[in-house]
């Protein structure tokens, strides 16, 4: 695995492994480290899909609202480059703050037609500027043909197929799907913060919304799916956030679920925030 530092080193990589396939795909992952099997089911993913597999691991501090969050995020460099070349990552981009942003972190201005202004836009103001930021830097950095992300972060992939298309960028954005812990937990790089009995536990927010979305169709609405999923935490260590129950387009809360919709979910495990969702799609009787 090649390790690059910014844009001209990348460039040259790429340059190299294309000598011997010039029309060579190449797929790009955006990652902020602490890899985990979730990030790794998107290398997987890439590499069937590409032929010169590209992972960056940057934590952005333009995404952070709080800078708490940014101070505590799990950092473990070491074990990243060792799954990464395990798991055949062709090439690794591991930027300095100074090569991401060389003219500092500049305003930055996108209208994501709303798409931005529920769930995590609520209760993270900023953070979806800066992960559009920072991704249309790594996308004209690389210029992957494909670049990947999970469906874990529901909302996230939604604004960044917007942001590509407004800003006309040659790429296809590829939606994964959440990878899950055996015991339900959707993988996460927070869930470092836990302890053991704690990541147990979490199992109740994908039964939370299991038992809330089983059998929608018979009682559909909003209020009715919120309450059941609500019932799930009662007398739980955990704390609800947000429950959004959202069209999968237009992001915009529904009183009514149908296939085309989604849960999303953020609880807090004491300051551990968790987020997950899943899709009325996958629990429709037909
Ligand atoms: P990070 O949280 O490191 O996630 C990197 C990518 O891995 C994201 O696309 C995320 O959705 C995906 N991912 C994380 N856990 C997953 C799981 N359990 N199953 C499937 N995919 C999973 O998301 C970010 O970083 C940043 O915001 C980033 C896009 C890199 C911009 O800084």
């Amino acid at each position: 695995m090649i390790i690059t530092r910014n844009q001209s080193e990348i460039i040259a990589a790429i340059k190299t492994a294309k000598t011997e396939k010039p029309d060579a795909l190449i797929g790009l992952i955006p990652t902020m480290g602490a890899l985990h099997e979730g990030h790794m089911s998107l290398v997987e993913l890439a590499k069937n899909q590409c032929d010169i597999v590209i992972c960056s691991v940057f934590v952005n501090p333009a995404q952070f609202n709080n800078p708490d969050d940014l101070a505590t995020y799990p950092r473990t460099l070491f074990d990243d480059k060792k799954l990464l070349e395990n798991n055949g990552c062709d090439i690794l981009l591991l930027p300095t703050v100074e090569a991401v942003y060389p003219d500092g972190i500049l305003p930055y201005e996108i209208n994501l037609e709303g798409l931005d202004t529920g769930m995590e836009g609520t209760f993270r103001p900023g953070h979806f500027t800066g992960v559009c930021m920072v991704v249309q830097r790594f996308l004209e950095m690389v210029a992957p043909d494909k670049a990947y992300f999970g469906k874990k972060d529901f909302q996230q992939l939604a604004i960044i197929g917007k942001m590509a298309a407004i800003r006309n960028l040659a790429v296809e954005i590829v939606g994964a799907p959440i990878k899950r812990a055996e015991n339900g937990l959707a993988l996460s790089s927070r869930n470092a913060l836990l302890t053991d009995q704690q990541r147990e536990n979490a199992s109740l927010i994908s039964l939370a919304l299991k038992n809330g979305m089983t059998n929608y169709e018979l009682q559909p609405e909003n209020e009715a799916i919120r309450a059941k999923i609500e019932a799930g935490f009662a007398n739980s260590e955990f704390t609800i956030e947000y429950i959004a129950i959202v069209n999968n387009i237009s992001l915009k809360e529904v009183a009514i679920a149908d296939e085309n919709c989604t849960v999303c979910i953020v609880v807090f495990c004491g300051k551990v925030r968790l987020l997950d969702n899943m899709q009325f799609a996958d629990f429709a009787s037909v």
